[in-house]
Parts: structure tokens; sequence; C-alpha cells
């Protein structure tokens, strides 16, 4: 079993920009962690991209491949209706993942349109959150 754990903009530069916001881990280090809360039974595709689309495609993609979605998916969070609606065509479990505490920021960053499709959202447990929701997805998958 897959599970896809797809990163929107911004999140290459993870552990480079604003390490006071998001620390000072970086990708490959989410992706370690994720691998190592899998375990055997499931099997991690980490993927970024600063594009909308790619991230469209990619959750089209995992309606074949993948049993759950974890996203953090950046900035298009707030804005973004098609990757909205793209998870509404993928029938697993999608957990929301922020690495900031985005409801104590700009009140921008206070809605998300992927919330109203996610099972589960997380926000402010830094990298700790993508461990959390992959073992959520584990959970939700095994039996
Ligand atoms: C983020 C929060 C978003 O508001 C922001 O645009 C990001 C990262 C987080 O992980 O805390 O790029 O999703």
């Amino acid at each position: 079993k897959m599970i896809y754990v797809l990163n929107g903009p911004n999140l290459n530069l993870l552990g480079k920009r604003q390490p006071e916001i998001y620390g000072h881990e970086t990708l490959e280090d989410v992706d370690h962690l994720c691998q190592s809360v899998a375990g055997d039974s499931h099997a991690i595709r980490l993927l970024q991209s600063n594009w909308e689309g790619q991230i469209v495609d990619w959750i089209h993609e995992a309606r074949d491949s993948a049993c759950g979605i974890v996203i953090n998916p950046g900035a298009l969070t707030h804005t973004s209706v098609a990757i909205l609606d793209a998870l509404n065509a993928f029938d697993g479990p999608v957990i929301e993942v922020h690495i900031s505490q985005v409801h104590k920021r700009e009140a921008f960053r206070h809605h998300s349109y992927v919330s109203m499709r996610a099972d589960g959202v997380i926000a402010g447990l830094g990298l700790e959150g993508y461990a959390a929701a992959v073992r959520r997805v584990v959970t939700l998958t095994s039996d």
C-alpha cells in the first residue's frame, strides 16, 4: 500500500526559509520520518511542487496508486478550489498538515479550502504533524 505525501509551494525551501517559523529540518528529513512511521506495511511517495496543476495531477494519479494522502498544500491551502475538487475525486483518507500553527498567524491563513475535504487537520506540531498524519492513514487503511 502506498501513501502520497504531497507538498505545495515553497516547501522545497524547508529548513532554509523562515526557520523561526518552519524550523531547520528539510523535506528530506520529512521523507525519512514518514518512511520510519509507515513501517513495512505502507510505502511513502513524498512529492513537492511549486505548481498548482502539478499537485492536481498527482492527486489524480493517487486515485489509482495510493490508499491515502497526506497533504501540506502551503499557500495553496488558502486559495485552491482546484486542489479541493481534485481531493473530492479521491476516495481514501486525506490528512491536511501545516507545520506552523496557522490560526496564530495572519487572518488569511485561517481559512482552508482543503479542510472541507480533509478527514483530519494538523497545525503547529512542526514535522511531527507529518508523522501523526502518516500514522493516521496507516490506521485507517490497515485491515
Ligand atoms: C504552511 C502554512 C501556509 O500558510 C504557508 O503558506 C506555507 C506553509 C505550513 O506548513 O505551516 O507555505 O502550510
